[in-house]
């Protein structure tokens, strides 16, 4: 192992994901859905990534917002490669990558003070000594006033499934070896304490469901999240003990369905909770009562809150789309405690409202009047379907030419990847200064609109039978290439029946 790693699994990379809780939009509306004064995300701000893995994420949240700088940095060399290439393909002036260790980072003098410091899949996975750097970082470089994202893994939703997340790394090491010729090992060992009816497994099929989960999972995710030295499961009231090192503040969860308690809790785990003064204590009360797994909390260095009228002026202007298409939002959401209902008869009328475009909060009130709760109650719907993931908080402003323009640049790498393989799931909207999942058909249907092809469907046939891929219908691969072409006609139809119209709301066809 080479001496910089640390223990960090640096043989296998990681995965490329988008997490749209980094967004600068969504947070600023998480600060202000808790009355708290946040950055302006329209203005001239500095945001950092810490361990920004292969920089998918800061690389689309840069061209997304072209007024912002951003500095991410990862030790892994491999990781900033790929990343900086990507930011030349997309042609972003705006962004730095480094590959410093945080303990590098802390000291480098070109790295400048932050008004958003967000880290997404670290706090859990490093040794104590780098916590204390990263608190050190934030300490030093959030300025007064900033948004911290940390996400970690978090008890008592491991209690059940920390001893087999255990036994991978232990059977990984006692191998030795390249970390990607562990992974499989570690599985069929695992499975075989199944077969033997090894107590820990006895009676607990979610264990065993969980089990066969992990085999369908990408290896260099396993390798990250499960083969890596360090791993430190937290309750949320001792990652709030350490952020308070660095004069943060627990504001709410960036997974924001997490801090409505109308919708994740029962009314009685809501009375129980509110009666909890302490922030810490309650949160991490509320993690026994959901479950909690993985949280993503959002912390202020200085909370200011926001009076009545400030509030209310801010959810009146703020401008939001509609992410899906409207056929695709359902009746009910699953939460922890169940399926809650999204009742027709008031959700109906605003989605309405939003298909037929971005607005404002303000403007959707007056299209489908005051609801009999009050603006309150529109505001909670709204922050429920953003918590859902269907409709997204945009930049308070519409785009620019530039914002456009760097869009474009993005999206045509994004697109132009697409040929070759499906590993870069999102696209930029400039409409909302973030990202939107698109699977690799609907960017290659996409490339082939934008390229002015005929015909799409044959066009993407082409791609996937040059490297011999076909696709998949109800379990079954699909085997001739009429076959392969007929079901790629029915989906490209879907795709400019459903998905078109969305991209096109959100400005990125
Ligand atoms: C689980 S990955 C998460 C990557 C990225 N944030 C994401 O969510 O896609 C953790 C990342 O932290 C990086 N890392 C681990 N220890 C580090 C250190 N001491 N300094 C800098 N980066 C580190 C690893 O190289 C890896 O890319």
């Amino acid at each position: 192992m080479a001496s910089w790693t640390a223990g960090y699994v640096a043989d296998l990379d990681y995965t490329q994901g988008f997490y749209r809780e980094l967004t600068p939009a969504l947070l600023a509306f998480v600060a202000m859905a808790h009355a708290q004064a946040a950055p302006d995300v329209s203005g001239p701000l500095t945001y950092c990534e810490l361990g920004c893995g292969r920089g998918f994420s800061a690389n689309l949240l840069a061209a997304a917002n072209p007024h912002i700088a951003f500095h991410a940095n990862d030790f892994n060399p491999g990781h900033i490669v790929g990343a900086r290439r990507l930011a030349r393909a997309a042609g972003s002036d705006n962004i730095q990558f480094y590959d410093h260790s945080f303990a590098e980072f802390l000291d480098a003098p070109e790295v400048p003070d932050f008004d958003i410091i967000a880290l997404h899949g670290i706090y859990s996975w490093i040794s104590a000594e780098n916590r204390a750097v990263i608190i050190e970082f934030l300490r030093r470089k959030l300025r007064p006033g900033g948004l911290v994202y940390v996400s970690y893994n978090c008890q008592p939703g491991w209690s059940l499934a920390a001893p087999l997340r255990h036994l991978m790394a232990l059977h990984g090491q006692a191998r030795g070896g390249p970390t990607a010729g562990r992974i499989e090992p570690a599985l069929d060992f695992i499975q075989s304490l199944v077969d033997v009816n090894a107590g820990y497994f006895r009676g607990q099929p979610g264990l065993v469901d969980r089990l066969a989960k992990l085999k369908g999972q990408p290896r260099n995710y396993l390798a990250h999240e499960y083969m890596n030295d360090d791993w430190t499961l937290f309750y949320h009231s001792d990652v709030a003990h350490e952020m308070s090192e660095a004069k943060l503040t627990f504001l709410a969860s960036a997974h924001v369905l997490d801090s409505i308690d109308n919708i994740t809790v029962t009314p009685e785990q809501g009375r129980l909770l509110a009666g909890i003064e302490s922030s810490a204590f309650r949160e991490t009360v509320r993690d026994y009562m959901i479950g909690q797994q993985f949280r993503r909390d959002v912390f202020v260095r200085g909370p200011l809150l926001q009076t009545s009228g400030d509030v209310a002026a801010a959810w009146d202007q703020m401008r939001v789309a509609l992410t899906s298409a409207r056929e695709d939002v359902p009746e009910k959401i699953t939460v922890a405690q169940g399926d809650v209902a999204l009742d027709p008869a008031v959700y109906g009328p605003i989605l309405d409202a939003l298909e037929t475009g971005l607005k404002t909060c303000r403007e959707v009130m007056d299209a489908v009047g005051t609801p009999p709760g009050g603006a309150a109650h529109l505001r909670q719907v709204i922050a429920i379907l953003i918590g859902a993931g269907h409709v997204q908080p945009c930049l308070p402003s519409p785009p620019d030419e530039t914002r456009v323009r760097r869009a474009e640049a993005f999206n045509a790498a994004v697109l132009n990847q697409a040929r070759a393989h499906g590993e870069l799931q999102a696209l930029v909207s400039p409409v909302i200064g973030g990202g939107v999942s698109l699977n690799r058909f609907q960017q290659l249907f996409l490339l082939a609109l934008r390229e002015g092809e005929r015909d799409p469907s044959a066009f993407v046939g082409a791609i996937l039978e040059a490297q011999g891929q076909s696709l998949v219908k109800d379990g079954q691969p699909l085997v001739t290439s009429a076959e392969n072409q007929a079901e790629l006609k029915i989906r490209y139809e879907q795709f400019v029946a459903r998905d078109l119209p969305v991209l096109e709301r959100l400005g990125i066809a």
